[in-house]
């Protein structure tokens, strides 16, 4: 049976209602990788989002926070979507998919409600790259060049012991030109 444009709304109404009173991956998550709130400058409601990235991907996500039935709806298909998924692929989501997801026609302060989580999102993953990120990278790049000094001191010392073993020998004078 073919569903009519009516039938259509009326299941993604449903589908938002759903979402509203029984939100996904509501909470919150001790020692996120991020941790970032946004607030409808309209209405003041409030969206945190919790992120914990694990090799660059997203591995536990929770929402918190006050809103309407759109942007607690919204955001909490947001996280169904986005769990598991890399930052590249968060990235690549843009508000028409939101919009899609959402599935009803929305008006200009309802669009603004639609947008909290996706914004809180986008601001999240701008924060892991500029910050935590970096953090991380530069924390491997000197732990990286530690351990290339500590290889090549080791070198070194692997070098001065044969030198030694060579001196103790009587060959680092028999072979050396300058010594002779
Ligand atoms: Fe506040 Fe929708 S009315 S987020």
């Amino acid at each position: 049976m073919e569903l009519l444009l009516d039938d259509m709304e009326l299941l993604y109404k449903e589908n938002i209602l759903e979402h509203y009173k029984s939100p996904r991956n509501f909470g919150r998550i001790k020692n996120p990788t991020t941790h970032h709130r946004e607030f409808n400058p309209l209405c003041g409601d409030e969206i945190e989002l919790f992120l914990v990235i694990k090799g660059n991907k997203i591995a536990d996500v929770k929402f918190h926070g006050q809103g309407c039935a759109i942007s607690r709806a919204s955001v909490s298909m947001l996280t169904e979507k986005i769990k598991g998924k890399s930052i590249e692929e968060l990235k690549k989501i843009t508000k028409e998919d939101l919009f899609e997801m959402i599935g009803v026609k929305l008006s200009a302060v309802r669009i603004k409600c639609a947008l909290l989580g996706w914004d809180t999102m986008r601001n999240s993953i701008s924060i892991f790259e500029r910050y935590v990120n970096k953090e991380d990278k530069e924390e491997k790049e000197e732990n990286n060049n530690i351990t290339n000094n500590n290889d090549s001191n080791n070198n070194n010392k692997g070098q001065l012991d044969e030198l030694l073993e060579d001196v103790d020998e009587g060959e680092f004078v028999e072979n050396d030109n300058r010594i002779k």
